[in-house]
């Protein structure tokens, strides 16, 4: 069990680039050039505390998607790798695409085969027909299209697939300030005392995928939908680092320690985190 002495070391100067606070992320849209929104510790922290999609759950997907052993996939919105790094064993390469190149860095560090980094957004896609010299097995994105004019961006994407080939949309949630479990109410009740209601869910909802399923269909695009539910005994570490990494950085560093605080109440009890997550898969037929 940390400490609280492990977080207070971010303390001092003011280290991350403050970003969009939870109540509001999900709705805000980036201007269209490559804009560091992610930087500083929030990388490192998404480094350590971002799971990765599991290996199985890759595996599936490259199924699903049918992935040949010569596609190149393009994983928009890359971060750190948590799709990037399980897929790539199952293609010839992974094109990794992130405009804030502190999450490139923590990805280029896990050196893994086969994943190219790449500093851009979702409006260098019309470009990557012509650096990639063919069409793509996939396009992937996860938890990150919120950040993007969504049908600008899976319009683009599908234009870069091969017949056959798909984008899927990849989503982990209830975000956790939104599970109902007791230590995740207690998460919630202390970042809504010091700031407000906390109401962000990362577009995670029903009809956010039922929007994006009409965008997909609009395009001619052949559609499913799979979910997988995942369960993992998290620790007082893990959730005030998780949260370190989808907060604002201030706001983050003001709540450590009464984080910290609330959740020692359940040492010696499991604190479960429930993850789902869903997976819109949308095949070029033609
Ligand atoms: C929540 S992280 C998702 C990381 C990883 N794909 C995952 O599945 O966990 C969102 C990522 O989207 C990136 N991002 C933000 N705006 C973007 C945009 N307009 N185009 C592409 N990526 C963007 C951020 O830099 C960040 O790395």
């Amino acid at each position: 069990m940390p400490s609280s002495a492990a977080f207070t070391r971010r303390r001092g100067p003011r280290f991350v680039r403050p970003r969009t606070p939870l109540s509001s992320r999900g709705v805000v849209r980036q201007a269209g050039g490559v804009q560091p929104d992610f930087g500083g510790t929030t990388a490192q922290l998404y480094a350590k505390y971002r799971r990765d999609l599991p290996a199985v759950q890759a595996s599936a997907l490259a199924g699903l998607i049918g992935l040949r052993p010569d596609d190149v996939v393009v994983d928009l919105g890359c971060g750190t790798g948590q799709l990037a790094v399980p897929l790539h064993p199952h293609c010839a390469a992974v094109l990794g695409i992130d405009p804030e190149p502190a999450m490139l860095v923590q990805l280029r560090a896990r050196a893994a085969p086969r994943v190219l980094c790449l500093l851009g957004d979702e409006h260098d896609l019309p470009r990557l027909s012509s650096v990639c010299g063919r069409p793509v097995g996939a396009v992937v994105i996860g938890n990150a299209l919120h950040w993007m004019d969504e049908a600008a961006t899976l319009e683009a994407s599908a234009a870069l697939l091969r017949p056959g080939g798909a984008l899927a949309v990849i989503t982990q949630g209830p975000p956790m300030w939104l599970g109902t479990a007791p230590w995740q109410l207690a998460v919630r009740q202390t970042l809504e005392a010091s700031s407000g209601p906390v109401s962000g869910n990362c577009r995670t909802d029903e009809s956010a995928l039922d929007e994006r399923l009409g965008i997909a269909r609009g395009l001619g695009l052949d559609v499913q939908v799979v979910s997988w539910q995942a369960e993992y005994v998290v620790d007082v570490d893990w959730v005030v680092g998780h949260l370190g990494s989808a907060m604002n950085a201030d706001r983050w560093v003001a709540a450590v320690d009464d984080l910290t605080g609330a959740l020692q109440a359940f040492d010696g009890h499991p604190m479960v985190e429930r993850v789902s997550t869903t997976v819109l898969i949308a095949h070029r037929t033609g």
